[in-house]
């Protein structure tokens, strides 16, 4: 589960991300129509649309939205006393999404993520899709390889969309998925596009 639904929860969140901006779909194509036909890990590496399409992504729609702690030691937090023992929960769903860190946070804009912007330093923990501390996910980096690789062999062999009004019933039964399997308008790329 650690590996793979929260991987399938991604690739699933940027294919719905990408058919609703056509525009970023077409960014990202861009890039991905320029490797070669099986792409290497500096080729994967330079998909650096992706990687901000990724970012943007993992913020709006965290696979993992609540984390599990224990206080190992009495503390306060703004002004809330936590005694040593008192589990915590930690919601990365709610940080993704407040004002104080972001710009609209409702707004489906990569660029938030661009050196000159990088809204995801406003705070240590404002953009945390992969936990923190020394528990933070061991597969960050494999994940973002992974789905890269789907997400360029999607893009440089077909173009797809789903309605703007369209909001996917999520599912929580394990990991945030859609209830109704997303359905996207999938279409071949024409040759001459595809190379
Ligand atoms: C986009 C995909 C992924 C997301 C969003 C994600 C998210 C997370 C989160 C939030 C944690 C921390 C849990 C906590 O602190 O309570 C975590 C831990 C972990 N993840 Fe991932 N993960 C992803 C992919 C992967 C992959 C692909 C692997 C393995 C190949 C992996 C392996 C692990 C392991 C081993 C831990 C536990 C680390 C520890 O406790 O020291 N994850 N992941």
């Amino acid at each position: 589960m650690a590996a793979h639904d929260t991987t399938t929860s991604t690739v699933t969140s940027m294919v719905y991300e990408l058919g609703r901006d056509r525009e970023w779909q077409e960014r990202c194509r861009r890039q991905c129509l320029e490797l070669g036909p099986s792409p290497t890990l500096a080729e994967l590496e330079g998909l650096t649309d992706l990687d901000l399409v990724m970012k943007e992504t993992l913020r709006l729609h965290p696979p993992v939205p609540v984390l599990a702690r224990r206080a190992v030691k009495d503390t306060e937090v703004l002004g809330v006393m936590i005694p040593k023992g008192r589990l915590v929960s930690v919601m990365p769903l709610l940080s993704h999404h407040m004002p104080e860190y972001w710009t609209d946070p409702e707004l489906f804009d990569p660029e938030r993520f661009t050196e000159g912007r990088r809204e995801d330093k406003s705070h240590r923990y404002a953009w945390e899709p992969f936990g923190g501390g020394v528990h933070k996910c061991l597969g960050m980096i494999f994940a973002n390889l992974e789905s890269k690789l789907v997400l360029s062999a999607l893009l440089r062999h077909f173009e797809w969309s789903v309605p703007l009004d369209y909001v996917p019933p999520m599912k929580n039964d394990s990991l945030p998925f859609p209830g109704d399997g997303l359905p996207v308008s999938l279409r071949p790329l024409t040759p001459a596009r595809t190379g």
